[in-house]
C-alpha cells in the first residue's frame, strides 16, 4: 500500500495549521478581530457597550487614539488601574491598535 498521499495530505494539514496564526497577527480578519474584542466583553459589555449606569467604562464609540493611548499607558504603568495595567501586559502594539479601531467603530448605545 502507498503511504505518500495520506503523509503528504498530513504534511499540508500541519502547514495550514502553523500558518494561520501568524497569518492572523499580521493582518486581522474580522473573526480574529470580534475574538480578540470578545475578549473585552465581561466587563465592557458586548462590543464595548456598557450599559448606561454600569461601573464599567464604555468602550464603543470612543476615539481610537484615546483607546490604544490608554491600553499603552495601562500595560507600561502610566494610568494606574485595579485590572487593566495586568490585562493591557498581554497585547502587542499591532492588538492594541486593532482594537482601539474595532471599538471606535462600534455605536455607542
Ligand atoms: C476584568 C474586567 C475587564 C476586562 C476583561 C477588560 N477591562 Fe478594560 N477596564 C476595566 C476597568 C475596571 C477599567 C477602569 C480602570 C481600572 O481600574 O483598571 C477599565 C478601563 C479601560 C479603558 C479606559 C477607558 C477610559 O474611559 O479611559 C480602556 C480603553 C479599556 N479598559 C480597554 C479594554 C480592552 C480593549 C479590553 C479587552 C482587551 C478590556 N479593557 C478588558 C475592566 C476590564
Amino acid at each position: 500500500m502507498n503511504r505518500t498521499p495520506i503523509l503528504s495530505a498530513t504534511t499540508a494539514l500541519l502547514a495550514a495549521l502553523c500558518a494561520a496564526p501568524a497569518a492572523a497577527q499580521s493582518g486581522p480578519d474580522a473573526l480574529y478581530l470580534r475574538s480578540l474584542a470578545a475578549t473585552c466583553a465581561n466587563c465592557h459589555g458586548t462590543d464595548g457597550a456598557a450599559l448606561a449606569g454600569q461601573s464599567m467604562p464604555r468602550l464603543a464609540g470612543l476615539q481610537s487614539v484615546y483607546i490604544s493611548e490608554q491600553l499603552k499607558a495601562f500595560r507600561d504603568g502610566k494610568r494606574e488601574a485595579t485590572v487593566m495595567h495586568q490585562l493591557a501586559k498581554g497585547y502587542t502594539d499591532e492588538q492594541i491598535a486593532a482594537l482601539a479601531a474595532y471599538f471606535a467603530a462600534q455605536p455607542a448605545k
